[in-house]
């Protein structure tokens, strides 16, 4: 057992369909993950197994204890372009937004990896909420190598083969 605690924060894309490779290979580097979805996450956790890693859903209700110790680092695979765009701005309106909002304001170490086809990541906001991620401190991780410089879009159709090609080492090599 170890107390080095990981959100695994994910959204409503194809690589969300890797949540359970993550919690493997994060609980082997010594992690104890939470898995936070959104909503539009859901559909792509139901058939996967995830181990005894706690899925956290909705905000805890008034009075209702904390249901995870706090983080010491957070991971987000995938960053929609709709998650993404939020985060940057604060937006704080679901419990996986919050998550994340906590996260930049308490300058606990994320990376964070965005999966969005061209037509989305050419809306000027792709860009700015980037920049805005990245000047917080947030790592930018390339869905397709795991480049941390560098972000391309997904090309249509090509959603599943590069969540398949996927490696969580790029990810979480760089907590
Ligand atoms: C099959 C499917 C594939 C999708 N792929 C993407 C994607 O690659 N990137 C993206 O930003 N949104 C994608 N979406 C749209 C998001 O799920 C949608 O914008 C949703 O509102 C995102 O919510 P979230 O950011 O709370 O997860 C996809 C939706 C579906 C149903």
């Amino acid at each position: 057992m170890t107390d080095r605690t990981l959100y695994i924060v994910t959204c409503g894309a194809p690589l969300a369909s890797r949540v359970g490779d993550g919690v493997r290979e994060a609980r082997s580097r010594g992690w104890n993950p939470y898995v936070i979805p959104t909503d539009a996450a859901q559909p792509w956790l139901e058939s996967q197994d995830l181990g005894d890693a706690p899925t956290i859903t909705g905000n805890r209700r008034p009075g209702e204890s904390k249901r995870t110790p706090k983080a010491d680092a957070v991971v987000v695979v995938p960053l929609t372009f709709n998650s993404l765009n939020a985060w940057a701005n604060g937006n704080a309106t679901t419990y996986p937004l919050t998550t994340l909002s906590a996260a930049l304001g308490s300058r606990t170490p994320t990376a964070a990896v965005p999966f969005a086809k061209h037509d989305l990541a050419g809306h000027p906001a792709w860009l700015a909420s980037l920049a805005v991620l990245r000047y917080a401190g947030v790592r930018i991780v390339d869905p397709h190598d795991g480049a941390t410089a560098s972000l391309e879009p997904i090309a249509s159709g090509a959603g599943d083969s590069v969540a398949a090609d996927f490696q969580w080492d790029w990810v979480l090599r760089q907590l």
